[in-house]
């Protein structure tokens, strides 16, 4: 295959074929405007691919997700969150030697310039974690110039994890906990989160790996809503800061990374309700009503998601370790069994997402809600900062797309008595 025919208006026109490394194929319709003057529609991007990249494979019918080529199973299983990190990051799973130097650098990094701690002064109590989240992002580039790329990339990995414990603490009125450098990445998070200065706080190893894993596995997804929009907002040459920033408010949306916390509300609203999980299904599958199962369908999977898989094993493994019970868990299990017998879900092939359990893990853990889809944003964080170092390195265009217009032609101005 080297070539597509398009026929418009009785011409042909012969396209390029683009063959990926999974043999995956596209059409190159680059020069189709300029030599056919029509243009693709293709609203949500669905049949699109904006860009060629070496960093995510996933296949939606085989539920395969590889980051660099490395199975997500096994990096779950055997890497650390730290390593993925590299391995996105860079291209390549770190040697010894690279692992403590990066490590190392992490540390040394994880401090906020203390002028920022009066940025959270000023929130309101009220305020959305991610809000205050991707305005710190941005605020970072306001302190570091963006000449020094390779430097920004690890204060980003850096401070992320402390800007986003401060968001934790000023919203639940407690002092902020410094990073620790004789802790590793995840327990020094957790204990900026949970430590108060009288107490200090022990992480628990259980807690340690499941959190460490969930980090993986929410690390990359190629051109998902935020990752498309890191590629957007950076093509116009914006600062890394600013353009993670973007990402982190595209990923707040309840149907992107937000669904993680609306999962949640919907399980409790099912509790909350006695426990009718039909009445809540029937409200899915009606068309004139907006709600729909949360933490069920994919763009990309459509027969399951690896990641959910494995976010549910782990919550059965970390409760049970944990010797704690959480009845959401049980209605979420109900909730799929049901829905995974329904006429609706299986014709649209909706399955759950990573997002159906991965609430129900981080309650385990003794995460709260409000934070779920901030630790999101630090587990794709690692991928944010891949794709926008693959655009630069690919020296890639301005993202600019064209549309069909569909407003009024022209017509002619009317003087304000007449309107
Ligand atoms: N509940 C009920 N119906 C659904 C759902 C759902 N969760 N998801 C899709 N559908 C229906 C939809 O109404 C449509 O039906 P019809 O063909 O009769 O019009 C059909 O399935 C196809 O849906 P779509 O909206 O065209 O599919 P999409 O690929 O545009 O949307 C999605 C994907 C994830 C936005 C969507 O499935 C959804 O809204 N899910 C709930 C939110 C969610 O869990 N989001 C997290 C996604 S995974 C984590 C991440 O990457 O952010």
């Amino acid at each position: 295959m080297s070539a597509a025919t398009l026929v418009l208006n009785g011409t042909s026109y012969d396209f390029p074929v683009i063959v990926g490394s999974e043999k995956e194929v596209g059409i190159d319709i680059g020069r189709l405007r300029a030599t056919t003057g029509a243009i693709a529609l293709d609203p949500g991007y669905g049949n699109t691919g904006s860009c060629k990249s070496a960093i995510t494979y996933i296949d939606g019918e085989k539920g395969i997700l590889r980051y660099r080529g490395y199975r997500i199973e096994e990096l779950a299983a055997k890497a650390s969150f730290l390593e993925v990190t590299h391995l996105l990051v860079y291209g390549t799973l770190p040697t010894a030697g690279e692992l403590r130097r990066f490590t190392r650098q992490l540390t040394e990094h994880t401090l906020l310039h203390e002028d920022m701690k009066k940025f959270y002064e000023g929130f309101p109590p009220s305020a959305r974690p991610m809000s205050v989240l991707s305005t710190m992002v941005a605020s970072l580039s306001t302190y570091y110039p963006d000449t020094q790329v390779d430097l920004n990339i690890i204060r980003l990995l850096a401070k992320l994890k402390t800007i986003a414990a401060f968001s934790y603490k000023k919203s639940i009125g407690q002092p902020f906990v410094y990073p620790r450098n004789d802790l590793g990445f995840v327990a020094d998070f957790l204990h900026m989160m949970f430590a108060v200065p009288s107490e200090p706080y022990d992480v628990p190893d259980v807690v340690h790996k499941a959190l460490d894993m969930l980090l993986i596995l929410h690390a990359d997804h190629e051109q998902n809503c935020s990752t498309s929009t890191v590629r957007m907002v950076g093509s116009s040459g914006t600062d890394l800061f600013s353009t993670v920033s973007s990402g982190v408010c595209a990923l707040a949306g309840p149907l992107h990374g937000g669904a993680n916390v609306a999962v949640i509300r919907m399980l409790e609203a099912i509790r909350d309700d006695g426990g009718d999980h039909s009445k809540f299904i029937a409200k899915a599958k009606d068309k004139s009503d907006p709600f729909r199962l949360m933490g069920f369908g994919h763009r990309v999977y459509k027969n399951f998601d690896p990641r959910a898989r494995l976010i549910k094993e782990a919550t059965d493994r970390v409760l049970s370790l944990l010797g704690r019970e959480d009845p959401l868990l049980d209605i979420a299990k109900r909730l799929e069994r049901i829905a995974l017998e329904d006429e609706y879900f299986i014709a649209r092939r909706l399955y759950p997402n990573l997002d159906f359990y991965s609430g129900i893990l981080y309650r385990a853990m003794g995460l709260p809600t409000d934070m779920f889809t901030v630790l999101f944003a630090l587990g794709r964080l690692p991928g944010w900062i891949a794709h926008w170092k693959e655009m630069r390195e690919m020296h890639g265009r301005l993202h600019r797309p064209r549309q069909i217009y569909t407003g009024h032609t022209e017509r002619a101005w009317i003087p304000i008595d007449q309107r």
